[in-house]
């Protein structure tokens, strides 16, 4: 009832000005259509549907067009789709930035769910066959006036295909909201970009580059629990590996420093261990199962290993599968182990990398860093090298991914060289370590 009123309310305004018709009303895209993209989508209606925020934002100022409002344009220029905007019936932009950081917080801690506005109505909704569904992130997901046209409007059944502008959370849990408030609906892997960039003219060749490179008939990622992000993965079983993985076996060890000295210890290799930090960290790399084994190397995003690793091989090059990909399908501690085992953050690393002492060192034959918490804790990172094509790279280094993305191209990697750390970054492509955590 709330809706029609709103969309009545629309209507009027529509009649009144010029300005709020072009806002509200669905309307052709102007001519810019990609002849690829023509072509896979032949015999099939495309609507954009979005919502963005005009007014004070983070990093971009006072504006008076909103971020996303640039990608939902571009997407509706180059696969010729009409294009409908969701307006939100409460005044977001006349808020500072600060004050919508206070309203959104509210928003989600009372559950609020905000009416909106659109001009879509169940007669134009039957005729499309794919939609893109695009919005800024807020709170790690769509917008919650975004949630609620989810849960009235019906594009159950559709190929659905989420696009976002953030600040480093990517697609967040967008794609998951999409599956969950469509069961049925196909729903593909989307579009992120930050807000800042969305304005540049280069946002123009990045939307361009991904339609051109996109299957609209690419295999479903999402009707299974696997493919939902966050969240629901968190739901997941342990696989009998990660299982495993969840019983300490300590060993007593013999390490050699690096200077000579000969040290005898007793340490977890198999399991996990809290360093100080409140995470549990494997004992051992993907694919070993004791700490002096490389284990095996993934390109980042990827969750199989493999043996050659280049640029042509890369399941996602120029794709973007998030800024964060934890826990989703990205995530081969996630997919391999389940429960709550997962690719380490940028962040997580840090504090790890901060808060403990290392020392170059070799267990079993085997050179790596030992890292020592204050509480006498000890985990062994063993060197495993890069893989470029079939060649190991350095193999007494150490290289392991973090979930975050560094750019377009590169992930974030901490790299441990004889008698050194850091982070750095490297390309998605290059085969490199995994050591999983869980979060206790
Ligand atoms: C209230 C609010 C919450 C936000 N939360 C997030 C967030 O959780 N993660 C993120 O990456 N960016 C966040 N942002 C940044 C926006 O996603 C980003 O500025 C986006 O480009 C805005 O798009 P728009 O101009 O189309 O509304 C937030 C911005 C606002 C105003």
């Amino acid at each position: 009832m709330k809706k029609i009123f709103l969309k009545g309310l629309c209507a009027l305004v529509m009649l009144m000005t010029s300005l709020i018709f072009a806002s509200c009303g669905k309307k052709a895209a102007a001519s810019g259509m990609l002849e690829s993209v023509a072509d896979s989508l032949r015999g099939r209606k495309v609507l954009v549907v979005y919502f963005s925020r005009a007014g004070e934002n983070y990093l971009v100022g006072k504006v008076d067009k909103g971020n996303t409002a640039f990608i939902a344009q571009y997407i509706a220029e180059m696969t010729g789709a009409d294009i409908s905007e969701v307006k939100a019936a409460k005044d977001y932009e006349s808020l500072s930035y600060e004050e919508m950081l206070a309203t959104v917080r509210e928003e989600h801690e009372q559950g609020v769910m905000p009416d909106f506005v659109t001009d879509l109505t169940e007669a134009d909704l039957k005729q499309y066959d794919i939609v893109f569904v695009g919005g800024p992130i807020w709170w790690g997901t769509y917008p919650r006036v975004m949630l609620t046209f989810l849960r009235d409007i019906n594009l159950d059944g559709k190929t659905l295909i989420p696009f976002t502008t953030n600040e480093g959370s990517g697609l967040g849990k967008t794609k998951a909201e999409l599956q969950k408030a469509y069961p049925n609906a196909r729903v593909l892997d989307g579009f992120s970009i930050t807000g800042q960039e969305a304005r540049q003219p280069q946002a123009r060749d990045a939307v361009k580059a991904w339609l051109e490179s996109f299957s609209f008939d690419a295999a479903d990622h999402s009707t299974t629990a696997d493919a939902v992000t966050g969240a629901s993965r968190l739901q997941k079983e342990c696989t009998p590996e990660g299982e495993a993985m969840t019983e300490n076996k300590t060993q007593v060890v013999e390490v050699t420093y690096s200077d000579g000295r000969k040290e005898t210890l007793e340490m977890v290799v198999f399991g996990s261990v809290d360093m100080g930090d409140g995470v549990l960290w494997s004992a051992t790399n993907l694919g070993a199962n004791n700490p002096w084994t490389p284990g095996n190397h993934y390109a980042w995003g990827e969750t199989k290993p493999k043996k050659n690793f280049t640029e042509s091989n890369y399941t996602y090059l120029k794709k973007d599968i998030g800024a964060d990909i934890s826990h989703t399908w990205y995530d081969a501690a996630s997919v391999l182990l389940g429960g709550d085992w997962q690719i380490p953050t940028y962040d997580h690393w840090h504090t790890l990398l901060r808060n403990t002492t290392h020392e170059f060192a070799t267990i079993n034959g085997k050179k790596g860093h030992l890292l020592k918490a204050s509480g006498g804790q000890l985990l062994f990172l063993p060197g495993n090298g890069y893989i470029y094509d079939e060649t190991v790279g350095t193999p007494d280094e150490g290289f392991y991914w973090a979930a975050n993305d560094f750019d377009h191209t590169n992930a974030h990697v901490t790299y441990l060289p004889v008698n050194s750390w850091g982070q750095s970054n490297y390309g998605r492509y290059i085969g490199i370590g995994i050591r999983p955590i869980r979060i206790k």
